[in-house]
């Protein structure tokens, strides 16, 4: 499969089996996310990779996105690390960082046949605080990961794309 069949095939997964996921894809969406470029290579990344009983059932009390699936990354950024615009206040690269790692990660998991889905739906400084994260960081996304179940079905929103006349100017 070429890279655009892949990046269209890709789909919210919603519905996982409880099938484990073999440690050495998970070793390889990690390394597509360590592959990742980031703001002057800065790396101000960090993913917990959640695997216990503990750590899920802790997920599934912050957010109600976790659709069963048997583990889940987090994706945070550390704010002393992240790369900061001398040229204009505020502008600070960690949200772009994370994205960039996270869709390298989900890209991979695509390749491997393992589903996910991105989920921003919960509040940061709840899940900061509950997953005892450092002082200096932000969570950004949590992501589900897994086997689809065999009932797994993209959302009546997968696909329906703007045209690309809408989104793309030429100037
Ligand atoms: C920034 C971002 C945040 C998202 N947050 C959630 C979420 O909290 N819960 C969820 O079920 N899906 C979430 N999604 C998935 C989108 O709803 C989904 O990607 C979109 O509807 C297109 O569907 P597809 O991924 O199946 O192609 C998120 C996606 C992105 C990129």
């Amino acid at each position: 499969m070429d890279f655009l069949e892949l990046a269209k095939a890709r789909y919210s997964v919603r519905k996982f089996s409880d099938r484990e996921v073999e440690p050495e894809k998970l070793e390889k969406m990690l390394e597509a996310g360590n592959a990742a470029p980031t703001g002057k290579n800065n790396q101000p990344h960090r993913i917990y990779v959640l695997r216990s009983a503990d750590a899920m059932k802790k997920l599934n009390e912050l957010s109600p996105c976790v659709f069963g699936a048997p583990c889940a990354f987090i994706f945070t950024y550390n704010t002393d690390e992240e790369w900061k615009n001398p040229l204009e206040a505020g502008i600070h690269s960690g949200v772009e960082d994370v994205s960039i790692v996270a869709t390298h990660v989900m890209l991979e998991a695509q390749e491997l046949g393992i589903g996910t889905c991105w989920c921003n739906y919960f509040a940061n400084s709840e899940l900061e605080k509950a997953f005892g994260l450092p002082e200096n960081e932000r969570a950004v996304l949590f992501m589900p990961f897994g086997y689809p179940d065999e009932e797994s079905q993209p959302s009546e929103r997968h696909g329906l794309m703007k045209p690309i006349e809408e989104t793309v100017r030429y100037i």
